[in-house]
């Protein structure tokens, strides 16, 4: 597109300012610029940025808070409560997947701006004695679960595994997968695509510039999936492979139950076409979303949309009345997503979040705010509930399923790889109990069946002192993928014998790291 056109087409929107500083570009700078402009749809972002802030403003916090209703026990199945159905639920799950009509759907799109890596989120290593990645383990997960249900049913099956990623994330997890050989899952079967990016706005809606020649860009948000899955072919690719059943989930839990069966097994059997895993949220300011109702719709009312007060709001059992925490695990049938990519995504608003985000200033000096000084429009993955004909929700130990790697490893911090680490191993160590096994320490003494560990996603201040001293709690055990999905076919290994920790369970075996010298 020439010059002229571009510039009359910013004008029209409003945007010429980020051509201010076109004449000091090198013409690579300026080709570059003119490519990204071109790419872009400016009328458009100034409709998503006016309709983000319009119901930005509608449902202020005490708004959503008056009209938010709990998860009513009749949508509700829960491992604990309903524990009788658990069997039935999973074996029809497993079903469904001999059947080849489960896929899993990856969110992995986003920054990790907490984490603070250059890097994919799935690419981080916690520090397992197997040094493995998040991506690995759940690629393991799900070559496992491919292996149960083959040989429960005698027959091939596959699950496939769509990863969107963005501009930020593609090349690199493309490569990382393309190095470990897909991690032993067939190349065929790992499907990677892209989410769209949007520039991130000041408050009157001018896009801002990160360079001279350089918009400030980030994804737009996990909600971008539905716009992503018509414009790659994505719905037409599980239409291809006869897929009914899709479990999307966050790369950034480290215990996340990939293609769950008895997840799947259950909304299937509700004849649910969108539901959500939740875990019981426990603490009123735990940075997790809550599934309620709002207006009589299902819905996500995000950490920061609701008021203290409501958040700290108790039934009569004592419990949180807003406790069903979101955990980012969710079902869909093609049939909900193919509607909602067809009818209800272009309706969908933006949310809005304030940042702080870097720009250059008219002189063209690089400026790094210390307060809010623009948004970033986000579409949320949940944002779809509210068009669900039947919705149901799965609630799960926290402890079992729920250990989000968000931030960076520091003193007495939250959801860190510390944290992570220490949930699988306290896991496994509860797997091994569970066959028949134990530990003992190098006296030959037992070490006490319950591990020493602060509550879910906190490091105590023992745990910390334990980590200077370099004695890392919980006891050291890791137990591959491919060996259990969910505690099963251990016992032939474990059951009656004694470990000395570090306990490593894998392919080729079962290890202890210390007694064997490694
Ligand atoms: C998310 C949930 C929150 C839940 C919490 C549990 C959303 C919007 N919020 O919050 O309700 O309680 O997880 O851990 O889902 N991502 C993309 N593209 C993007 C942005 C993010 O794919 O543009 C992916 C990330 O890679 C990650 C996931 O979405 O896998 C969640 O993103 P994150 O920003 O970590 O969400 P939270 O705020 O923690």
């Amino acid at each position: 597109m020439d010059m002229k056109k571009l510039a009359a087409i910013l004008a029209e929107a409003g945007q010429s300012h980020v051509l201010q500083f076109w004449d000091q570009l090198s013409p690579e700078e300026q080709a570059e610029m003119s490519l990204d402009l071109e790419s872009m749809n400016f009328m458009e972002i100034n409709t998503f940025f006016k309709n983000a802030m319009k119901t930005s403003g509608q449902s202020s916090k005490e708004k959503v808070d008056s009209r938010m209703e709990p998860v009513p026990r009749e949508v509700l199945g829960s491992v604990t409560r309903d524990h009788e159905s658990l069997k039935e639920w999973e074996e029809e799950g497993l079903r469904c997947i001999s059947e080849n009509k489960v896929a899993v759907l990856l969110l992995a799109g986003g920054q990790g701006t907490r984490l603070g890596v250059p890097y994919p989120k799935g690419m981080y290593d916690v520090g397992l004695p197997s040094h493995k990645t998040l991506f690995q383990i759940q690629a393991e997960r799900i070559r496992r679960l491919e292996q149960l249900v083959e040989r429960q049913y005698s027959r091939k099956c596959c699950i496939p595994w769509y990863i969107m990623t963005s501009g930020r994330t593609m090349d690199m997890t493309k490569e990382f997968f393309s190095r470990h050989k897909y991690f032993g899952l067939k190349e065929d079967n790992v499907l990677f695509f892209q989410q769209g990016m949007l520039p991130a706005v000041d408050i009157n809606g001018k896009i801002i510039l990160e360079g001279k020649g350089k918009l400030s860009m980030a994804p737009d948000g996990n909600g971008g999936l539905y716009r992503a899955l018509a414009t790659q072919n994505i719905v037409k690719d599980m239409e291809k492979r006869g897929i009914s059943y899709i479990h999307v989930y966050c790369v950034d839990n480290i215990l996340v139950k990939v293609a769950d069966p008895a997840f799947v097994g259950f909304c299937s059997l509700k004849g649910a076409d969108c539901g959500a895993k939740v875990v019981e949220k426990n603490n009123p300011t735990e940075a997790v979303g809550v599934v309620c109702k709002v207006d009589g719709r299902y819905q996500v009312v995000e950490y920061s949309e609701i008021t203290l007060t409501t958040a700290e709001k108790r039934s009569s059992d004592g419990r949180l009345m807003f406790n069903a925490g979101n955990i980012a695990n969710h079902f869909f049938t093609l049939a909900f997503l193919k509607e909602i990519v067809s009818t209800h995504e272009p309706h969908l608003q933006h949310h809005v979040a304030q940042k702080k985000i870097p720009y250059v200033n008219t002189q063209g000096q690089l400026i790094k705010p210390d307060k809010p000084n623009g948004i970033k429009m986000e579409k949320f993955v949940f944002d779809i509930f509210q068009f669900a004909k039947t919705f149901v929700v799965y609630e799960v130990l926290r402890e079992d399923e729920f250990s989000p790697l968000k931030n960076a490893d520091s003193q007495d911090g939250k959801d860190n790889p510390t944290t992570a680490r220490h949930a699988l191993m306290s896991l496994h160590h509860r797997w091994i109990l569970n066959a028949g096994g134990h530990f003992v320490d190098e006296n030959g003494t037992p070490i006490p069946a319950i591990p020493r560990h602060g509550p879910a996603g906190t490091v105590t201040p023992e745990v910390s002192q334990n980590l200077k001293d370099g004695t890392d709690l919980p006891i050291k055990c890791e137990i591959s993928p491919l060996v259990s999905y969910g505690g099963e076919g251990l016992e032939n290994l474990v059951t009656g014998r004694a470990f000395l920790p570090t306990l490593v369970i894998n392919e080729s075996g079962v290890h202890e790291l210390v007694k064997n010298g490694l």
